[in-house]
Order: C-alpha cells, then structure tokens, then sequence
C-alpha cells in the first residue's frame, strides 16, 4: 500500500521529531496530542527548527511554506479517520498504548497501519488489543530523531510481511537507514544502551564520582558523543526508568535491577530535559 497521509500520536519529544521528518519527506502528516497545548509547542518547535534550517541555507523559504501546508493538528484522535499509517509515541505504558491502539483500530479505515515507536514493550501484545494484528509493527526512532539516522523495524509474531516492508520503505523514504529486529524486550539498541546509562546511574548512586566526572570519562574513555547521565536526561529518566522496569520483569534477572538513583529522581518529577531538571539542571 502507498503510504500518502501519516498520523503521529503523541506530540512530545518523540512524536514531534517523528512529524518533523515525515512532513520534510513530503507526508501530510496529522499531529495529535491529548493534552491541550502540546501540540502548539510541538508546532512551535517545527517552526524553530525551519527557521534556523533556512538561516543556514539547509532549506529554503519556499520550502518551508510548503511543509506548514502538510501539517494539522488536533487534540481528537477521530482525526485519524483516513490516515494510512498512524505512528504512536505516547507514554511507554503498556496498558495505555494498547488502550489507545484498540482505539485508533476503531477510528482508521481497515487498510491502515498500526505502529509503535515503544522503546522496549512486546509489539504482539499491543497488536493482540488491536483488530488488525497483522496490520500491527514496531517503527523504533532515536532521539534526536532529526539527526539519528536509525530506526528498528520490529514485526511482532503476527506482522504480515507486507506490513514490514510497508513501514522499513516509509523509513527509507524519511531519510533514515532501517533495520530489522526480531521481537525481543528493548530489540537491538536499547538492550544494549539502557543497561548501560543505568550501571551509570549506580555508579553515580554509589558516590564512585560526580554527575560531571562520569559524563566526561564515558566521552573521553569510551569515545561517547555524550555521557550516559546526559544522554538518561535527553531520553527521559521517566523513559529509562520505565524500560529498566520491564527487563527487570520481563528477563526475571537481577542484572537488570533498575537504579535507585532513576527511582529517585523520577519520584521528584525531575525528568531530565523535558521538566528543565534531571541529573542536570537546565533551569538557567
Ligand atoms: N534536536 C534536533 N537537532 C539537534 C539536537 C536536538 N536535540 N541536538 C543536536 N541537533 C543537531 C544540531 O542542530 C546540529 O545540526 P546542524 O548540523 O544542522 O547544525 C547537529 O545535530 C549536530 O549538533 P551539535 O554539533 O550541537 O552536537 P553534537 O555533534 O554534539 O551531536 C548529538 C549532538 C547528535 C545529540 C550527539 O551528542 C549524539 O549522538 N548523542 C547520542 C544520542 C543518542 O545516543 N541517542 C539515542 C538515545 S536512545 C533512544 O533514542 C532510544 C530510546 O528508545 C530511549
Ligand atoms: P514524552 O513524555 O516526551 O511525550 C509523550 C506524549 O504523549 C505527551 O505529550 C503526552 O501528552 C502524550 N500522550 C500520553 N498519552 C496519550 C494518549 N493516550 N493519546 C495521545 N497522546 C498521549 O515521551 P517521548 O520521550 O516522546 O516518548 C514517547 C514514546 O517514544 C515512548 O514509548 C518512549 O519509550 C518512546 N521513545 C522515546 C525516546 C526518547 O529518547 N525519549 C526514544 C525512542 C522511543
């Protein structure tokens, strides 16, 4: 099926890159949020972004007219009714996505397809609550969307292949280099890259060295374009947190025990970036 008009639910840190680099690939793209006002930041960020774009000379005026043409947004996933393709990056919850997915089933027309940009959740599960299961796949972007050059495909056990090679042409075409990953908690990069921001987090717990210290040893050591307790505080710690939470479960190992310092920081809501504090303080 020819992918023309894309949903993206979910307008923060993710779903906002994710519309950013669909509608620059020429896809109308339908933004929603639940929350009030979420969606106006996201546009307000687009706008930021195609402004410093034209200011160095990576896009044209013209060019960006014609991208604020391709974008709608709304606060009513019933505006999802023709899209051909919805990517959703909500919370990673597992009962709220596939509460939301069994609902976008109801809303989009049957030929539709169904993907989530989870960062670790079982893609059968959340298809299984859906009535297009074989309509269902993993779409895994990176943060910064815009500039991560990666996204995992993941079909759960019930993917059609059609539906696999749907999505890895649409990746293509928004510029990114896919790869397949067969349906495992975290896939490829985060079984990889969350053990390690949370061994991070306890070795910072364990008072071995400073907030700053370990950032510049994983970059000066180990070649890391940022520190893991950088990089916790771009995801998310709430984000982080949340998959350290389903290896730990999911695995039934220890190894994956999440740390204490996450626990705490996402119990005083300091998130990292998106609240202006996390293991940083981005108040000022
Ligand atoms: N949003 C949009 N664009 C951004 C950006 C952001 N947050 N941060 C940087 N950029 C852009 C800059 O505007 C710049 O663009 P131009 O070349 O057009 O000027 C370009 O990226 C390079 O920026 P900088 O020179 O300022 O920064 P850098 O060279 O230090 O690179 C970085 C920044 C790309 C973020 C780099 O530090 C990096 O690769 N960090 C690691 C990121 C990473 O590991 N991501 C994966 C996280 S895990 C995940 O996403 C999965 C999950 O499920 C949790
Ligand atoms: P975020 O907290 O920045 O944004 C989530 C947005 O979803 C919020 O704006 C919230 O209002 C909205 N939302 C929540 N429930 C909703 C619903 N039922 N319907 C519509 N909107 C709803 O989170 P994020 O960092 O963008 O992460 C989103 C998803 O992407 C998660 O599954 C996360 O694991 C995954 N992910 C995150 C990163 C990252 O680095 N942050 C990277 C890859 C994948």
């Amino acid at each position: 099926m020819e992918i023309k008009k894309v949903g993206v639910l979910g307008a923060g840190t993710m779903g906002a890159g994710i519309a950013q680099v669909c509608i620059q690939a020429g896809y109308n793209v339908v933004l929603i949020d639940i929350v009030p006002g979420i969606v106006d930041k996201a546009l307000a960020g687009l706008d930021k972004a195609w402004a410093k774009a034209i200011e160095k000379g990576k896009a044209t005026a013209e060019a960006v007219a014609n991208y604020k043409t391709l974008v709608t947004t709304s606060t009513d996933v019933n505006d999802f009714k023709d899209v051909d393709l919805v990517i959703e990056a909500i919370v990673e919850n597992i009962d709220v996505k596939k509460k939301a997915h069994k609902q976008l089933g109801e809303i989009c027309k049957p030929e539709a397809i169904l993907a989530s940009n989870t960062s670790a959740l079982s893609i059968t599960e959340i298809a299984a609550a859906t009535n297009r299961p074989d309509k269902f796949v993993g779409m895994h972007f990176f943060n910064p969307v815009v500039v991560m050059k990666l996204v995992e495909v993941i079909p759960g056990i019930v993917t059609a292949d059609e539906t696999t090679q749907t999505v890895l042409e649409v990746a293509r075409k928004i510029g990114k280099d896919p790869v397949l990953a067969k349906e495992s908690p975290g896939f490829i990069v985060n079984r990889i890259l969350v053990p390690y921001m949370n061994e991070a987090a306890n070795v910072y717990q364990e008072g071995i060295a400073t907030l700053e210290e370990i950032d510049k040893a994983m970059k000066l050591g180990a070649g890391m374009p940022m520190g893991p307790l950088e990089l916790a505080d771009m995801v998310g710690i709430d984000i982080v947190l949340a998959v350290c939470e389903f290896f730990y479960n999911e695995f039934g190992d220890s190894k994956y025990r999440p740390s204490l310092a996450f626990k705490q920081k996402v119990r005083a809501g300091h998130l990292g970036r998106k609240t202006g504090k996390g293991f940083y303080d981005y108040s000022k």
